[in-house]
């Protein structure tokens, strides 16, 4: 049998740290079942001691999951720790992951401390995580700019202290492939009790390179990979676990590794991490971009419909697209519609379901097709929905050629109905001018986006707004085959995000 390879999913935590992309606690929480679905051996649900918000989404999931290990981020900081072992405990074999950096250029300019006080630090706090659990990961920041026979002190260090499984990152997304894969070749040779933990990278992606990196390190020795789905991260982002995974199977005879992934629910995981997030996949992206498996040139057509393997190395069905596919019609029934959203990787209450229900059955009296992204549009506006402190309930526009456009629009705000008009430049300004005035928002619009959801004229529109209000960027989306009514609920959705943002930061620690 193939070594295994550990997929530590950390989308939840370093994913969320992508601008923009943050998660409220149902959606977080949403997501986290969607990975155990899709089998990931370690889930990084959050940072415990940043926030009570944080505490809250990692301690929701430790408690209610099983089949995962889920982890919570520290730094070499008691209270991180007792805080992070706090919100950990009810889990699953749950994982403390510490960190401090090991390079000269953060020791000097961002920790102010000596090579030795860090090995200490790092003793210590790893020592102070064991006492709670022998399942404590170490992750030396920055490592693959440090020097190596200190990392390889530290890390034979942590192991005597308890570590089991050391993170080698490349923090700045600064490393070459055959470089890092040296690197970790380096300290398999050299690190004396290695035999008893297991060597975890976890690579950025600045330089493009992240996936490359993280199998470069798997053929010199490492076991877990940590990634995040479509890639998110902190700046350019984090090795996209769809590719690594799909790289190991594909090429699983030359690379002598596997993971447990359930690879059929990558394309449903990463819908639904950018349905959540609002961060659109690009669509050359590999794997789960909307041209990761279109053919566009006559030749490749042709050969194509001579067999398919000409110029596919994997097949669609494997990551579970079924892109195109006419899912439902208005007559489908509840069943139908519960076995497609399962499909999906929603698990819905009774309650939600007949929410989703009715809404589909409105969009299918006006649309002629429905597919998956239909669906999941509803499923975004009815399930996904952070507590509503705005909610549109009616919305008229005129607009046109001769027309001043002008926005009539009726809120429902803390329950009580409330309406005002504007005009505007074109019908969205007006409407946009219209929800200000009445939401009093001092927020800044940063970005508009509009697509089809689907072809044909009778496609829903979806809407994203990237909307800025104090230090605190948040990405709202709407879909509605009205393109007026889709943009006024993705501004209410980021409104309401805002909110949510205040109302989580103003809460006690
Ligand atoms: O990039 C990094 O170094 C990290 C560590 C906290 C693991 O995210
Ligand atoms: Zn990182």
């Amino acid at each position: 049998m193939s070594d295994k390879i550990f997929i530590f999913d950390t989308t939840l935590r370093d994913g969320e740290q992508s601008p923009g992309a943050s998660m409220n606690m149902q959606e977080k929480f949403r997501l986290a079942q969607q990975l155990v679905k899709l089998r990931v051996d370690v889930i990084e649900a959050g940072f415990p001691v940043a926030s009570r918000g944080d505490f809250d989404c990692v301690k929701n999931i430790a408690d209610n999951l099983v089949g995962v290990q889920v982890a919570g981020l520290a730094r070499c900081h008691r209270k991180d720790i007792e805080t992070a072992w706090e919100a950990l405990k009810g889990g699953d074999n749950p994982r403390i992951h510490t960190f401090l950096a090991t390079s000269d250029i953060h020791l000097r300019h961002k920790l102010r401390m000596s090579r030795d006080q860090m090995l200490e630090l790092a003793v210590d706090s790893v020592k102070f995580a064991a006492g709670f659990t022998s399942n404590v990961e170490f992750s030396a920041e920055d490592a693959s700019r440090s020097d190596l026979d200190f990392v390889c002190q530290v890390f034979t260090a942590v192991i005597d202290a308890g570590a089991t499984v050391l993170n080698f990152p490349d923090t700045t997304g600064y490393a070459m492939p055959d470089e890092y894969g040296e690197q970790i070749r380096y300290l398999m040779a050299h690190i004396p009790n290695i035999h008893r933990a297991m060597l975890s990278v976890h690579c950025h992606n600045d330089l493009g390179l992240a996936v490359a990196n993280s199998l470069a390190a798997i053929a010199a020795g490492a076991r877990q990979v940590e990634c995040t789905v479509n890639g998110l991260g902190e700046r350019a982002g984090n090795t996209a676990m769809e590719e690594v995974v799909m790289a190991l199977r594909t090429r699983a005879a030359m690379v002598g590794v596997h993971t447990d992934v359930v690879t059929e629910h990558i394309y449903p995981t990463s819908r639904m991490v950018s349905t959540i997030t609002g961060m659109p996949v690009q669509p050359n992206k590999a794997i789960v971009g909307a041209n990761a498996f279109a053919h566009e040139s006559g030749i490749h057509q042709d050969g194509m419909l001579k067999e398919r393997t000409t110029y596919e190395i994997m097949n669609p069905k494997d990551i579970g697209l079924s892109k195109g596919n006419l899912v439902l019609g208005k007559h489908s029934g509840r069943h139908a519609l519960k076995d497609r959203v399962e499909t999906l990787g929603y698990t819905l209450t009774d309650e939600e379901l007949g929410r989703v229900f009715e809404r589909f059955k409105g969009l299918a009296d006006r649309k002629k097709e429905m597919f998956d992204e239909d669906l999941e549009a509803i499923l975004m506006d009815e399930v996904l929905r952070i507590s509503e402190t705005y909610q549109l309930l009616s919305l008229g526009v005129m607009s046109g050629s001769r027309t001043l456009p002008t926005a009539a629009v009726q809120l429902m705000i803390n329950g009580q109905a409330v309406e005002a008009s504007a005009i505007g430049v074109g019908p969205i300004d007006a409407c946009f001018r219209a929800i200000a005035q009445l939401t009093a928002t001092t927020s800044r619009l940063l970005y508009f986006a509009v697509s089809s959801i689907t072809g044909g004229t009778d496609a829903q529109g979806e809407v994203m707004v990237r909307i800025e209000d104090d230090g605190k960027v948040v990405v709202g989306q709407g879909a509605d085959p009205d393109i007026i009514t889709a943009a006024a609920k993705a501004y209410l959705n980021g409104l309401n995000r805002l909110v949510y943002l205040k109302k989580e930061s103003a809460r006690p620690q």
